[in-house]
């Protein structure tokens, strides 16, 4: 059975793009919903350029109500019937309740070897520590912020001269490559790690 699959954003949408332009062919999955909580985020224009339903929930009429958006995100869900959930650039800390009622079934993209860096600003971060390698890593959404299992990761040297920019311009195309190649697998089922250059 084909699966369903909804994509979170906040932003641009690369790494949706990246992902819905994958599930074409024989690939097991099929985008079905695009969701931004921003409703000018770029990303909602490129998804109905491929013609995949989008909806926003403006999370700030919500305010500090936490439970209140995540009840409107989660109907919004119910309707669309994802069997997996793949946050791409989606700026919301979620609940523990949230995440529980996706548990298995939602991933995630961070900008980081993961454990190193969780949370933001993570290519000035891998810079100031001085690592000679940072990357890019897709795992599961569980309860604690970017601390799933790790179903994937994409690595690249530091450069002497590199910023916070050029890493995270040299890092994003591999997160392009990353993201739907693990999720061609984990929509078989396949949990077993993908790791970019192979
Ligand atoms: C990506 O670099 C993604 O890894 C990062 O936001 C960017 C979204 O770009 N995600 C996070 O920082 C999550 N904590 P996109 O909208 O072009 O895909």
């Amino acid at each position: 059975m084909t699966k369903r699959v909804a994509i979170l954003i906040s932003g641009g949408g690369s790494n949706m793009v990246a992902l819905a332009e994958s599930m074409r062919g024989d690939h097991p999955a099929r985008p079905v919903l695009v969701l931004s909580n921003d409703p000018d985020a770029g990303g909602l224009a490129k998804a109905r350029k491929l013609n995949i339903p989008t909806l926003a929930i403006d999370h700030k009429p919500f305010g500090k109500d936490r439970v209140g958006f995540e009840a409107a995100l989660q109907t919004a869900l119910e309707t669309a019937k994802p069997d997996i959930i793949c946050l791409a650039g989606f700026m919301r800390i979620l609940t523990a309740d949230f995440t529980g009622k996706w548990a298995g079934k939602m991933l995630n993209i961070h900008p980081s070897l993961l454990p190193k860096y969780k949370g933001l600003h993570t290519h000035a971060r891998a810079l100031e520590a001085g690592d000679a390698e940072h990357g890019c890593s897709v795992h599961e959404v569980t309860a604690a912020l970017d601390d799933g299992p790790v179903l994937g990761q994409a690595r690249i040297a530091v450069r002497p001269d590199d910023t916070a920019e050029t890493l995270a311009a040299r890092l994003l195309p591999l997160e392009h490559q990353l993201y739907p190649a693990v999720l061609r697998r984990f929509a078989q089922g396949d949990n077993r790690p993908v790791n970019l250059p192979g």
